[in-house]
């Protein structure tokens, strides 16, 4: 039988990597790694869980409907990391405002920011959706943990990644030492490493983008689709193949497995209402930047690296295009 190395010894051995470390972000990631489990757990029951479908009839900050399980899986993150002293605060999609830990918990060094359901309006047709989170350092001195603190650009991560719930569930991470992949082995509830240093090739021909807002685009993006369009007869001289799953996390697994490009790039309906892109930089942006560039590809706003953006707000959005490296510098090349 294969011998595959479990997520916790992967860590443990990065842990190993860096001779000061205390044993705090191993504990944190792994009670990061019990919340997937039990969202994973709780997707899986589908329409068994009667008390955690439908609309939880509310909106978040962003004016978006909540689902259930949206609240519900907020609160398992929550839950699993707030106690165990790893964590000065948390920040996500579903909060207005970020999470203090309380003061009955001690305070640990790190910030997490997280999209505990990405791609909820899949939930009720039974297609995959995902946890995405990224970890930073608080900043020294701050007593009670604001807002402001988690106004750190993409390129302070420590860690970052997703967990995939598909026909498998995958947690997919980078300490910045590269991508790993691990599988929930549902027999044990361990995660082994089935998919070691991930790599996103440079070339592709498989773009990912809901193509509904071609009128809204700007000209460069509108161009590089159309050329795609165009295929072997087009400037690109090759055939194109299109994918749109429609939660960010399995449109951007299917990057790191074979490659291609993903794009939620600004459009005019989304400037009407005054947002600067759809995709939020904190915990959705950020982290799977961290993962596409740890994976060899490039992450881009259209005008500027997304890891260098400076937040300035918790729920700020940005412009997204990711992906195989060669195809990416085409389209930033038709922004300039
Ligand atoms: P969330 O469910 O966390 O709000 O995120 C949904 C996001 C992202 O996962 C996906 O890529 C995109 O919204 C889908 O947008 P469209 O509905 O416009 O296709
Ligand atoms: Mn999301
Ligand atoms: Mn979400």
């Amino acid at each position: 039988m294969v011998q595959r190395t479990s997520l916790l010894k992967f860590i443990i051995e990065e842990q190993r990597h860096h001779p000061h470390a205390t044993g705090e972000f191993t504990g944190l990631l792994t009670d990061v790694v019990t919340a997937c489990k039990k969202i994973s757990s709780l997707t899986s029951c589908g329409g068994l869980a009667e008390q955690a479908m439908g609309t939880a009839g509310s909106e978040n900050v962003q004016g978006e409907t909540q689902k259930k399980l949206d609240i519900l899986s907020n609160e398992i993150f929550i839950e699993s990391t707030e106690w165990s002293g790893n964590l000065a605060g948390m920040a996500s999609e579903e909060m207005d405002d970020c999470y203090p830990v309380p003061s009955q918990y001690p305070r640990g060094k790190y910030l997490i920011t997280f999209d505990p359901l990405d791609g909820s309006s899949n939930i009720d047709i039974n297609v995959s959706v995902g946890t995405i989170f990224s970890i930073m350092v608080a900043p020294e001195g701050t007593d009670t943990v604001v807002n402001e603190d988690f106004l750190q650009p993409g390129a302070r991560q420590v860690c970052a990644g997703y967990c995939l719930y598909g026909t498998s569930t995958m947690m997919v991470l980078t300490t910045g030492r590269g991508v790993n992949g691990f599988t929930l082995d549902r027999s044990t509830g361990d995660f082994l490493l089935t998919h070691p240093m991930m790599e996103i090739p440079a070339d592709t021909n498989e773009y990912s983008i809901n193509q509904s807002n071609h009128r809204h685009w700007e000209p460069a993006v509108q161009r590089y689709i159309d050329e795609c369009l165009q295929g072997a007869d087009g400037p690109l001289g090759k055939n194109y193949n299109m994918r749109w799953i429609a939660s960010m996390v399995a449109d951007v697994h299917r990057l790191l497995c074979r490659g291609g490009v993903f794009m939620y790039p600004m459009d005019a309906k989304l400037q009407a209402k005054g947002q600067n892109g759809k995709l939020r930089l904190l915990y959705e942006a950020n982290p799977m930047s961290f993962v596409v560039e740890q994976a060899q590809g490039l992450a881009s706003t259209g005008r500027q690296r997304i890891m260098e953006v400076q937040p300035e707000e918790l729920h700020q959005r940005v412009p997204v295009i990711m992906g195989s490296r060669n195809e990416v510098e085409r389209i930033l090349g038709y922004h300039s």
